[in-house]
């Protein structure tokens, strides 16, 4: 391999996102890949401030938002994305620019417009799984935790990222129900993922 492969999971809370992410993970590595696992929001300053404050509480504009997830996806592709590529690892990564069109574009920004200044410096994925969940059946296994009414507020606030996430179309993407059995999930993920890298190894 040339360079490495980028490998990306998307999708609201519930599908078993992590979950698949690492169980490929293991896979490849038992398949005697090099393959390395990073997430965004990332371990970086901007990660830890995201996860106190956005994620948290709605403390923040979407536009404050929008901003410190590019900031912070800016350094996860300096610091960690592009040095793994080019030691032609395989990177599996859990939520990327994707999220950021769906979550904050389902706040009002132009999710366009948030893939075209990401993608002026952000790296592009090879593979994208799309993990589509109902919201309300995503939500019910996230959360035993909060209250009725502001699940019903969330549950329409997540259609609307699921709807965008439903609509990035093209042969890097693959939408799977993920309401399914994980295991049945994690096979056709393997799968795909394996056909790709065997297709890249081959040349084609
Ligand atoms: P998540 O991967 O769910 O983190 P954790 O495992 O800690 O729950 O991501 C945290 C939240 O951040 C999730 O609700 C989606 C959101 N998010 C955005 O709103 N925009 C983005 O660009 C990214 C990467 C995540």
């Amino acid at each position: 391999m040339e360079k490495g492969i980028l490998i990306v999971f998307e999708g609201i809370d519930g599908g078993g996102k992590t979950s698949q992410a690492e169980r490929l993970l293991e896979t490849l590595v038992e398949k005697g890949f090099d393959a390395v696992y990073f997430r965004e929001p990332s371990d970086s300053r901007w990660g830890r401030i995201i996860r106190e404050k956005a994620v948290q509480n709605d403390s923040l504009t979407p536009d404050e938002e929008l901003d410190l997830f590019q900031k912070d996806r800016r350094e996860n592709v300096e610091k960690n994305l592009k040095p793994a590529l080019a030691s032609r690892r395989v990177v599996i990564l859990d939520r990327y620019y994707f999220s950021t069109m769906a979550y904050q574009g389902a706040k009002g920004l132009d999710p366009g417009l948030i893939r075209e200044t990401n993608e002026s410096f952000a790296l592009p994925p090879d593979l994208v799984f799309i993990l589509d969940v109902d919201p309300g059946e995503g939500l019910k296994r996230t959360e035993g935790r909060k209250q009725r009414d502001l699940l019903f507020e969330r549950e329409d606030y997540l259609a609307k990222v699921r709807d965008i996430f439903q609509g990035l179309q093209g042969d890097e993407f693959f939408h799977l129900d993920a309401l399914r059995p994980m295991e049945d999930v994690g096979e056709d993920i393997s799968r795909i993922a394996l056909d790709f890298l065997e297709f890249f190894i081959t040349g084609g």
